[in-house]
């Protein structure tokens, strides 16, 4: 099984999201996870999510057209202090601009004009919308750059590379290849702790899992058990690439390079599920399809960020490692990856599907 996650760190518009102030409108925005917010200054957005029409209907909506601004104070308006601070209340200074405010003030939640907007990509009229859950997000399309066209510059690279390797891995393995059930899945809420239903710690995947086995009339829980000890799971987050204006925020010994390979991430105080066999497995697989990998551990004087990969592990029993694309400014707006990692991750996703049986059987563990 290849997992990751969905959601990334972002400005979610608030139930009640009408605010007035200086004779314009803004919207009230909830934080979601841990997002570097400074980098949501100066930066057109839009905005995506899920809205409720009459009061019985799902509807997705996608509207990348910039109708939201949060504008930085001009330098000559701070002080000295303030400038080298910049510490913006996330309450106060992080409230995206709409537009200039109209006498008419929408449905007492949200103003008329976000309406308008969110019923026309809803395809409804706005006084059908009942409820919405809707995100905001950098407007600006995903680029490749750098001299040689190197680098990716996205939104939402942790986690969408994950999953988009993942998934597309699942949708190019040739089923006559493998006599294994293969799974893909990607969860909501890591950024929050994946405690929900839709997030990792939950008994979601369990059921998931059991249904599957129901449906091939396997029942014996004891052939559930030895399926899980014969099984693996791959946990796809994104790594963080050294930094080269930074250097020394990572551990000397274990640098990691941009384009340099899928990064194998280990924590002895099992932040990440990865083992030294977990990692022998997965270097045969990279050996097989022609990955690079490198290795990754956190500074003893840094904090280390953790993923779904161990409470998964914990939670099926089941052996595990965490491996991901590097990447710069991860829970930025606008993160960096290198453009040759994403295939480089779905060939590794790709290659646990082909391979790892025969490789694990081969495997000689004590
Ligand atoms: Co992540």
């Amino acid at each position: 099984m290849v997992g990751a996650h969905t959601d990334s760190p972002c400005l979610r518009v608030r139930p009640k999201s009408n605010q007035k102030s200086e004779g314009l409108l803004k919207v009230g925005v909830s934080t979601y996870g841990g997002g570097l917010w400074y980098t949501w200054f100066d930066r057109p957005l839009g905005m995506a999510g899920k809205v409720i029409v009459k009061g019985t209907e799902e509807r997705l909506v996608h509207i990348p057209k910039p109708i939201l601004i949060i504008p930085s104070l001009a330098i000559h308006l701070q002080s000295a202090d303030e400038r080298k601070a910049f510490d913006p209340n996330s309450e106060n200074h992080l409230v995206p601009i709409l537009c200039s405010s109209s006498k008419d003030s929408g449905d007492g939640k949200h103003a008329n004009e976000l309406l308008d907007i969110i019923a026309g990509a809803a395809g409804c009229s706005p006084g059908d919308i009942t409820d919405v859950d809707i995100c905001l997000m950098d407007s600006h399309p995903a680029e490749i750059c750098g001299a040689k066209s190197e680098f990716i510059s996205s939104p939402r690279i942790d986690n969408l590379l994950s999953t988009f390797a993942c998934i597309s891995a699942l949708s190019e393995t040739d089923p006559a290849q493998i006599s294994d059930i293969v799974v893909a899945a990607a969860f909501d809420h890591e950024e929050v702790g994946s405690v929900s239903a839709s997030g990792a710690d939950s008994t979601t995947v369990s059921t998931w899992i059991e249904r599957i086995l129901e449906s091939l009339n396997v029942t014996s829980s004891s052939i559930k058990s030895a399926m899980m000890a014969r099984s693996i799971l791959v946990s796809a987050d994104c790594a963080h690439a050294t930094h080269p204006n930074y250097p020394a925020k990572h551990q000397s010994e274990h640098k990691v390079a941009i384009n340099g390979g899928i990064v194998f991430k280990a924590n002895a105080n099992q932040r990440y599920s990865t083992t030294c066999t977990t990692t022998a497995i997965a270097r045969q697989v990279c050996d097989k399809v022609g990955v690079k990998h490198q290795d990754f551990v956190v500074r003893n004087d840094s904090p280390c960020g953790s993923t779904i990969g161990p409470l998964l592990s914990a939670m099926l029993g089941v052996r595990a490692i965490d491996v991901g694309a590097p990447q710069w400014a991860m829970h930025s707006c606008r993160e960096t990856c290198g453009a040759a990692d994403v295939e480089n991750l779905k060939n590794l996703c790709k290659g646990f599907f082909e391979h790892f049986r025969a490789i694990d059987n081969s495997f000689k563990e004590i």
